[in-house]
């Protein structure tokens, strides 16, 4: 695999960026030292690059890490910026206006694990962010690198949760914000970035086409920090204070096996990433773990390929109620891959249905309402024992990234009142609740 830690910690050879990244501020960046290739090692210096111009593969933050103790990070906030000497943000971070997102709740899910078979079983609840998904940690840090670089406009193609948190960090930073999301998005993720945000913008497609255009955007006008496009570096590193969490919340430890759902797989990748710098640093002890991707059958690309056994991930059409998964073509797909092949997991994927029953599952047993994505989650999770995949002795976390509040129509259709009586006592009765 070519995304170990050891790997990624240094810059090699730093050559100039493509375009000098002028004017940056000493510290802007916190420990990081430079972006490299994942997949060549090629060193760039520091600013909104994304692409090597070696290879053109996905560039990654490089850092030089100063050793840190448990004891720092567990004085610091409680939210992502305990964990900013490991993230390339500046060291006054908590000083700028942001959303201070994260130290959600790592629960145990003794009536889902009992449900499920699973001895050991947690749930890290990610829908209490300030915008009630996982996607306000990647923002926080992808508006410290827009804010460094002296970006205008703030934006970013999403499936919904990342438009949310985008228009409301914005707004709460003073930046302008332009968020792109495909023109069929459920409503009340349209809502919640329109409330933030005056430019909301519907395009006619599935989210690659926004990807695509967002990308084209990015190439033609100056200023602009597409979130996870020309930031994407800074974007994804968000991303690993979930890993982090998870570490310091089980009392600094690993668990055995964790279950991630997959969109773009950066994500998974990232949670991955944090854990291999938290053995690195000697804050968690080294020990094996099993990453399991979730997806929804009608957008599965990387759970075909898992299954087919091969390397490249051919892209689809998605066709799922998950559409906060909804990515067609992943970027990090290869790497989700790599990873949950080598780490001993697995990648599955469920039906429509079968996500909506994940949803009632885990809100009935352990009073969790979650969206589709976290549906599509908890039933890859009861599959992946059901079939065998998932060892249920060993302690298991599973992520839920997002609120039910923002896909509603998912499971209106199969929960709703269980009787409609007259208000009397007799009619109660007859409704045989009691
Ligand atoms: C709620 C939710 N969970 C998970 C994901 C997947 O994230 P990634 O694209 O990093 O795989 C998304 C992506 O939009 C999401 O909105
Ligand atoms: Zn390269």
């Amino acid at each position: 695999m070519s995304a170990v830690i050891t790997e990624q910690s240094q810059v090699d050879e730093a050559t100039p960026a493509p375009e000098a990244a002028t004017g940056i501020r000493e510290g802007a960046f916190g420990n990081a030292t430079g972006l490299s290739c994942r997949e060549c090692g090629h060193g760039v210096e520091l600013g909104p690059f994304y692409a090597c111009p070696e290879c053109f593969g996905p560039l990654e933050i490089a850092y030089d890490f100063p050793a840190v103790t448990r004891e720092e990070i567990e004085a610091g906030p409680a939210n992502i910026w305990r964990y900013k000497a490991l993230l390339p943000v500046p060291t006054d971070i908590e000083q700028s206006p942001n959303m201070e997102p994260g130290f959600t709740r790592l629960l145990k899910a003794r009536n889902l694990g009992r449900e499920l078979g699973i001895d050991n079983l947690w749930v890290k609840d990610d829908s209490t962010n300030p915008t009630n998904s996982f996607k306000d940690r990647v923002v926080a840090c992808a508006l410290s690198a827009a804010t460094e670089f002296g970006s205008k406009v703030f934006a970013c193609p999403s499936t919904g949760n990342l438009a949310n948190a985008v228009a409301a960090a914005g707004a709460r930073a003073g930046i302008k914000t332009v968020v792109f999301i495909p023109s069929n998005l459920e409503t009340p993720k349209q809502v919640n970035s329109a409330v933030f945000t005056e430019s909301l913008v519907a395009v006619n497609g599935n989210y690659d086409d926004v990807n695509k255009l967002a990308s084209e955007i990015a190439g033609e006008e100056d200023g602009w920090a597409f979130v996870n496009v020309n930031v994407r570096p800074y974007y994804a590193e968000g991303s690993k204070t979930l890993g982090y969490e998870i570490a310091e919340q089980l009392g600094w430890r690993l668990p055995d096996q964790i279950v991630i759902p997959v969109a773009s797989g950066s994500q998974l990748t990232k949670v991955h990433k944090a854990f291999q710098e938290l053995i690195k640093l000697g804050l968690v002890e080294d020990k094996p773990y099993k990453v399991f991707g979730a997806q929804a059958t009608g957008c599965s690309p990387v759970s075909v390929a898992y299954k087919a056994g091969v390397d490249a991930i051919r892209p689809v059409k998605p066709d799922t109620i998950a559409k906060s998964l909804a990515i067609g073509n992943p970027a990090d797909g290869i790497y989700v891959l790599d990873i949950c092949r080598e780490t001993g997991g697995a990648v599955e994927d469920i039906t429509d249905d079968e996500v909506r029953e994940g949803i009632v599952l885990l809100a009935r047993t352990e009073g969790i309402f979650t969206e589709t994505a976290g549906g599509t989650t908890v039933g890859v999770l009861k599959k992946l024992v059901e079939t065998g995949q998932l060892d249920t002795t060993l302690e298991t976390v599973v992520i839920n990234t997002g609120h039910g509040l923002k896909t509603l129509d998912a499971v209106s259709g199969i929960v709703g009142p269980t009787a409609t009586i007259e208000p009397s006592y007799a009619a109660f009765v007859a409704a045989g609740i009691a």
